[in-house]
């Protein structure tokens, strides 16, 4: 009899379920399969998510760097050895993105565009990426490829503008996003010295015999369109005319800034060749104006010759017009 009922009670049990409302299934069906559904969320979110976070944000993270724009604004080289410079530099970012992440500190190379090799590797430091950001970086480089770095000079010195490479692999992190590693391959045309277009002696005079050996003095005029000022120690140039030597000149303590540089200049000349030179070829030389050719020499930094400036020197010759005639009072001036 006990059997009877107790089946009984179950047949009631289970035969309820299908007389009972909607809700209250849904409700004892969640209440036993809860831990169903929330592997099934959980499961839909990560699927969802995973693919946002691990796939779409640092695509985007990249995109975003491949988009944004970077700007030398300053570039100071300083404290030049044969294999160092002091580097001193200021760059702003561009960038149109919603997005700010932050961008760790980072070890870049930095080479001419379209070079075998990188001439050093800077640290940049950590920056919040967002329009006009300024990163300033001071810091001593080692030159990795002294080579590479001539490279660089000799460009810069002929050329109205220069590609600089920028490469690296920095860590990105968008709020509270996982940070993601990206690549940071930014090239930054920057303004060149043009073959220090518009260099000219402004003013000289041709002196006896001076203590130092030298035996003329002036002023030279060096423009510098770029924003980089440059140390380039004491520079020794090459003076001649048609092929021919006719002395050098001396520069002292040359530090190269924005604009216009107005910089003394001694010389030890060989007056006699050239009065020789005005009196044989009256034809070409007898207005007294003889076209001098300026070559770099050599540039010397605490008594240490630094090739990759004496070669980006000696890559541009110069030609000045000067009225030597007027100044050995050959010819009037006045
Ligand atoms: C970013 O630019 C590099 C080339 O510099 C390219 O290989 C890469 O596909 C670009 N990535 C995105 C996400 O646009
Ligand atoms: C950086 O990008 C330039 C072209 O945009 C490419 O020529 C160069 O190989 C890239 N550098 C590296 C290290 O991938
Ligand atoms: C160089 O300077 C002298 C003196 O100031 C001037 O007479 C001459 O025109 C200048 N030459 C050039 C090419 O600017
Ligand atoms: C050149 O030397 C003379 C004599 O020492 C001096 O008077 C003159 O100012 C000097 N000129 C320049 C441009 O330095
Ligand atoms: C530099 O000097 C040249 C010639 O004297 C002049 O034409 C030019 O405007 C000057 N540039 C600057 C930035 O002062
Ligand atoms: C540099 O000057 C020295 C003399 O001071 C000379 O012997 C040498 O040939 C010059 N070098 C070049 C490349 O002109
Ligand atoms: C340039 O030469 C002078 C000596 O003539 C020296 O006192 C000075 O330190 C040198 N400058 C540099 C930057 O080496």
């Amino acid at each position: 009899m006990s059997t009877k009922n107790a089946s009984v009670e179950a047949r009631d049990v289970s035969a309820a379920p299908t007389k009972r409302s909607f809700g209250s299934r849904a409700k004892t069906h969640y209440k036993r399969w809860w831990w169903v559904h929330l592997i099934v969320i959980i499961i839909v979110l990560l699927v969802v998510l995973l693919p946002v976070v691990y796939v779409a944000y640092p695509k985007i993270a990249q995109t975003d760097v491949n988009e944004s724009t970077l700007k030398i604004t300053r570039m100071d080289i300083s404290d030049p050895t044969p294999d160092s410079i002091h580097l001193a530099q200021t760059q702003v970012l561009g960038s149109h993105s919603t997005f700010h992440p932050q961008i760790f500190a980072f070890s870049a190379s930095v080479s001419l565009l379209g070079a075998a090799a990188p001439f050093a590797s800077v640290q940049v430091p950590a920056v919040q990426s967002k329009n006009g950001a300024a990163i300033d970086i001071s810091q001593t480089l080692s030159l990795t490829d002294t080579t590479a770095f001539g490279d660089y000079a000799k460009a810069v010195m002929l050329n109205e503008e220069v590609g600089l490479n920028i490469y690296g692999k920095p860590v990105l992190q968008e709020g509270a996003l996982p940070k993601t590693t990206i690549t940071y391959n930014k090239t930054v045309t920057m303004k060149g010295l043009n073959k220090l277009k518009g260099f000219n002696v402004t003013e000289f005079s041709i002196l006896g015999t001076q203590p130092d050996g030298t035996n003329m003095n002036g002023t030279v005029l060096i423009p510098n369109p770029s924003v980089m000022t440059i140390a380039m120690g004491n520079l020794t140039l090459d003076l001649s005319v048609a092929g021919q030597p006719m002395g050098q000149s001396y520069l002292k303590n040359l530090v190269l800034k924005p604009g216009n540089n107005s910089v003394p200049m001694t010389s030890k000349v060989n007056d006699a060749a050239i009065f020789k030179l005005l009196e044989s070829d009256t034809k070409k030389y007898g207005s007294g104006i003889i076209p001098f050719d300026i070559t770099g020499n050599s540039s010397v930094y605490n008594g240490q010759n630094l090739p990759y400036f004496t070669a980006a020197l000696a890559a541009n010759k110069l030609t000045v017009e000067l009225n030597v005639g007027a100044a050995l009072g050959l010819h009037s001036s006045t």
